[in-house]
């Protein structure tokens, strides 16, 4: 395959814009201070579930005012498939002790909900000051098991969708919008 045609058929796989750049930066805006309302100016972390929310973190950490630190966290999620709760496991553990924080999860996107469900548990069971739940994408029609976010930027239908930090097959992180991805050929 000539470098033309495998640039064609990556192009080809971003079926439509969803949400475009301008209306993300709109909503970034004011969840950012949504948040420095939260804890009166005191410093709280933000730890971002890798890989998916690195691009919305680094946005969404500029739209915020007050002092903040920022966490990582790599979770890989293995369920079997009748099973409706499961296990999540922790490729990279944050530095930071949160017991003695405000802790806010920063994530790319809620499909059935069992990555983050798994994900509060453990931190919560580390018992930080607080924890919250922000997330870009929400899907709730997909959900498997009760989870619910306590902030969602966009609710959207059941597509499977790429850029802003989200990936089809590894590729598309980088697209500064949301789109749907074709899954059709
Ligand atoms: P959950 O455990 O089913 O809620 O899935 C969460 C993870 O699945 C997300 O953090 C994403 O990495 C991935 N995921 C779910 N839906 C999509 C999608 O539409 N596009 C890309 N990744 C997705
Ligand atoms: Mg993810």
């Amino acid at each position: 395959m000539d470098k033309q045609q495998s640039i064609a058929e990556y192009n080809h796989k971003i079926k439509r814009v969803m949400i475009t750049q301008e209306e993300i930066a709109q909503r970034i805006a004011e969840v950012g201070k949504q948040i420095d309302e939260w804890y009166d100016g005191r410093p709280f972390l933000l730890v971002s579930i890798l890989k998916g929310s690195f691009v919305f973190l680094a946005d969404l950490c500029r739209a915020i005012s007050s002092p903040c630190e920022i966490g990582f966290m790599c979770a890989k999620s293995y369920y079997k498939q009748t099973v409706s709760s499961g296990i999540v496991s922790i490729t990279m553990d944050l530095e930071q002790d949160v017991s003695n924080y405000h802790v806010i999860i920063v994530e790319d996107i809620v499909d059935t909900g069992r990555t983050l469900n798994d994900i509060t548990k453990l931190l919560k069971e580390r018992n930080p000051l607080s924890l919250r739940v922000v997330t870009l994408l929400d899907k709730p029609s997909r959900r498997l098991v009760d989870f619910k976010p306590d902030v969602s930027l966009f609710t959207i239908p059941d597509f499977f969708v790429i850029g802003y930090g989200l990936d089809g097959e590894e590729l598309y992180r980088n697209l500064p919008y949301v789109a749907e991805y074709n899954l059709d050929d």
